[in-house]
């Protein structure tokens, strides 16, 4: 299985053979080291050499195709979604019209605790179709790199069916690569209003050793929220969680300085996400660590809340990670064109810093950086084709419209 792409316009995320990056910090955002006028080599499904058409490849290779003004990049790495979910709540969108805020409609009763009864009558079966649908437009929209969380169930049966259908997801489409989160913590529900302390002991003594006995998970998250869990919740789950090998990955600063950006980071979270709610003093912290800050500024846009700080945290030299949070409330998009159109247009990052943070820098907060993110000599050859278009900053600025013309994911072209 071989294929040579040549006459490419531009080359995006390259690696240069000394460099093979882990993730991509502050003002190298900046640049997208890229080739103009490319060829690449792709054999057995993996990245075998690149360059440019000025020292054309001496492959001897039948498979060509010619990729005349257009662009190839690496598939997008989205690292937060909640896109197993049994219905919509439109009728809550219009109520924030009406005035209502989202923590407003979570305190009636709305919001999650909303999409957790429809997850709990949902049967298996179905919840997988739907889930696979969206799936397969995500894919569609580019993105071959996916995080999925549970947090819809909140009871023990209700999370293991979540995390049984996220299973089957990634048995069902080994070509996408699929990471798990265990987020029991995601709202107190209902019979544990009163209850917290029997919720926690219920998702550490009951839910969590479970979900780790059938290898059901990847991470371990928690809303560390105020209303939802508290700083002192947190610890608890994130310890119990580590005892089973889950390292947290949480929901962090989204409505109020929380507090969560510093217990992600004392517990050496993957990434803390959301960070609407982000000062100096959580900045700092996230400098002193391994933590990747990721936004979701998609959940910002589609609450009418105001944005995350991302020039001061780049230019504070912070690897920034742009994820869709796909969710039936606060984000009911995975359209990682568009992310990056908001990216560009309300927290003021240029295109090569939005595509930094939507490729190797979101491949490094699902811990895939040395398989997928860039294009790197032995990296799965996992490419987006665009369709013809004048430079990069296409991409965010033709927003609402699909730039990719075609895929390759294994090296096989979609
Ligand atoms: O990341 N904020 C917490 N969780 C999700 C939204 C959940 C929901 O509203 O259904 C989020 O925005
Ligand atoms: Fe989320």
């Amino acid at each position: 299985m071989h294929l040579l792409l040549i006459n490419i316009q531009q080359l995006c995320q390259v690696e240069t053979a000394e460099a093979n990056r882990q993730r991509v910090n502050g003002t190298d955002m900046k640049t997208l080291p890229s080739i103009n006028n490319a060829w690449l080599y792709i054999e057995n499904g993996r990245i075998h050499s690149y360059g440019s058409m000025d020292e054309e490849p001496m492959i001897d290779c039948n498979d060509i195709i010619d990729l005349h003004g257009k662009l190839v990049l690496p598939t997008w790495c989205d690292s937060h979604t909640h896109l197993v979910f049994a219905a919509p709540r439109e009728q809550e969108f219009v109520d924030r019209i009406n005035g209502l805020s989202y923590e407003e409609i979570a305190r009636r009763g709305g919001g999650i605790l909303n999409s957790a009864k429809r997850l709990n009558d949902i049967d298996e079966s179905l919840l997988y179709d739907q889930s696979l649908k969206r799936l397969h437009e995500v894919i569609a929209q580019g993105t071959a790199a996916i995080e999925i969380k549970s947090g819809y169930g909140l009871n023990l049966e209700g999370e293991l069916k979540m995390l049984r259908v996220i299973r089957k997801l990634k048995e069902q489409n080994p070509h996408i690569l699929i990471k798990s989160s265990f987020l029991a913590a995601h709202a107190y529900p209902v019979d544990y209003k009163q209850d917290h302390d029997g919720y926690l002991n219920l998702i550490i003594n009951t839910m969590l050793p479970k979900v780790a006995e059938d290898g059901l998970a990847d991470y371990m998250d928690v809303f560390c929220e105020e209303g939802f869990f508290s700083v002192a919740d947190t610890e608890r789950l994130l310890e119990a969680g580590l005892k089973h090998g889950l390292k947290p990955k949480i929901h962090a600063n989204q409505l109020h300085y929380s507090g969560g950006v510093q217990v992600g980071v004392k517990y050496n979270a993957i990434s803390v996400d959301h960070l609407e709610c982000v000062g100096d003093e959580e900045i700092q912290v996230l400098k002193n660590s391994n933590t990747i800050p990721t936004l979701l500024p998609g959940a910002a846009f589609f609450l009418g809340m105001h944005y995350q700080p991302a020039r001061k945290m780049i230019d504070a030299g912070l690897p920034v990670c742009l994820a869709s949070d796909y969710n039936p409330g606060s984000c009911p998009s995975g359209n990682m064109p568009l992310l990056t159109t908001i990216a560009c247009t309300q927290l003021k990052m240029t295109p090569e810093e939005a595509i930094n943070a939507i490729t190797l820098n979101g491949a490094a907060a699902m811990e895939l950086q040395n398989e997928v993110g860039s294009i790197a000599v032995g990296k799965k050859a996992n490419l987006i084709i665009t369709k013809p278009m004048p430079s990069l900053a296409y991409v965010p600025y033709d927003y609402g419209n699909n730039p990719i013309e075609k895929m390759i994911i294994n090296g096989v072209v979609l």
